[in-house]
């Protein structure tokens, strides 16, 4: 019979003692970030430029090794159990929340790590389909726990750790997390998500090179809150019109290439080409350019805003990327257009965009802090009046990146 004490109870234990009660041993616990991005959207697969930040909802993994070849994972989220033998893992995804772990393993494997058996227990509080990377998120928390358990010797115990926190090369997890996703999820995904959530930095935005990985760290004002509101449409990037999207640019470069030799992606192409040689291509395919173009040269414009402080100049470019991909990447969906038109009605804004992949999911805002409260309260109302919905609403800072957890 259900036990109401028990389920309290249960609640109340940290991750590593539900851990202990199921599967005994003594685990060890790694969390990864999911992400905001606050301007360069549908710019990563297109080797151009990006700003997110990681925020402070999280997935946890705790793991412990097991003396046999098998993986067994427990996800708390779904209170599921599943088993895997590492000799024979699936060769196809199963459209199931345990392909995010198993394509980790399979890339890390693929990579030469040895991997040996393990116990799982993996909790997260990332709102999922909400655009905030809930997927790169157990990704990157379950891609550090098992680089942490791989090579091992014989008795594989995890005392002492493997690697320290300064021995992870957090760039290559990143990238082995995007393969996952690539390869065996099957969403052709850039590298903004995984690569925040290794690289995030408490307090700091980050600008990043999707071509090169080289990135910045940019300090974010104490004063200024991230303000996600989320539409409660649910965004699916595993869906065609992101896939769509990308190839709609891939044709773009393709097209523009055979006037301009050195274009290898959009990342390539100035406004001045676009000028030039834009009536070439395809109607949809030349807004999709436009976008991409001008979006890569807003992120530029607004690492420059954040370093010298002008927070109103990083505003305007915020409201400009909105356009932009409502009008021409056609991304937006009227509840997003929505959320920004109240949230720009509100007191104490810098600016606010969609965020994310589009079709539904969040938006962003950059808010004073002093006025955090009254905005939450004030967009909350405004949406639940004109949509009969109740949006969620979250009042973040810019957290750490993938780490060892408590
Ligand atoms: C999703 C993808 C990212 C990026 C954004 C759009 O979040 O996972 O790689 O393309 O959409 O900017």
């Amino acid at each position: 019979m259900h036990n109401p004490n028990l389920a309290v109870e249960n609640r109340t234990l940290s991750l590593e003692q539900r851990f202990v009660q199921r599967f005994g041993g003594s685990p060890r616990t790694y969390q990864a970030p999911g992400r905001v991005n606050l301007i360069g959207e549908h710019t990563d697969y297109n080797h151009g430029f990006v700003m997110p930040a990681a925020i402070g909802f999280s997935t946890r993994v705790s793991v412990a090794p097991r003396p046999d070849r098998k993986l067994v994972i427990r996800s708390e989220n779904y209170s599921e159990q599943v088993e895997f033998d590492l000799d024979h893992l699936p060769a196809a995804r199963a459209g199931h929340w345990s392909d995010y772990v198993i394509g980790v393993v399979k890339m890390l494997m693929r990579s030469g790590k040895k991997l040996g058996g393990a116990d799982l227990l993996v909790d997260g509080n990332v709102p999922q389909g909400a655009g905030l990377s809930s997927s790169a998120s157990i990704e990157v928390a379950v891609g550090y726990a098992l680089l942490d358990l791989a090579d091992r010797g014989p008795d594989r115990s995890l005392d002492p750790p493997q690697i320290s926190e300064a021995d992870i090369d957090r760039t290559q997890l990143a990238l082995l997390c995007q393969q996952a996703e690539n390869e065996f999820v099957g969403a052709r995904c850039g590298i903004m998500d995984q690569f925040i959530a290794s690289h995030g930095k408490h307090g700091r935005a980050l600008l990043l090179d999707c071509r090169s990985l080289d990135y910045r760290l940019l300090p974010l004002p104490d004063d200024l809150a991230l303000v996600i509101c989320n539409t409660m449409v649910k965004h699916s990037i595993a869906q065609g019109a992101y896939n769509q999207r990308r190839a709609e640019c891939e044709a773009g470069a393709r097209g523009l290439s055979k006037y301009l030799p050195n274009v290898r992606a959009l990342r390539d192409v100035t406004p001045a080409d676009l000028e030039a040689y834009g009536h070439e291509l395809p109607e949809t395919v030349l807004r999709r350019c436009r976008h991409v173009i001008g979006e890569n040269a807003r992120v530029l414009l607004a690492a420059a805003a954040l370093e010298r402080g002008d927070l109103q100049a990083f505003g305007t470019l915020m409201r400009e990327s909105h356009r932009s991909l409502r009008d021409e990447f056609e991304v937006s969906c009227s509840e997003l257009d929505l959320m920004v038109e109240l949230a720009e009605q509100a007191e104490g804004v810098y600016g606010t965009r969609m965020t994310g992949g589009g079709f539904g999911g969040c938006t962003i805002a950059l808010v004073q802090r002093a006025y955090a409260m009254t905005f939450q309260r004030k967009v909350q109302e405004g949406y639940e009046r004109l949509t009969g919905c109740k949006p969620e609403i979250y009042v973040c800072s810019a957290a750490d990146g993938a780490g060892r957890s408590v």
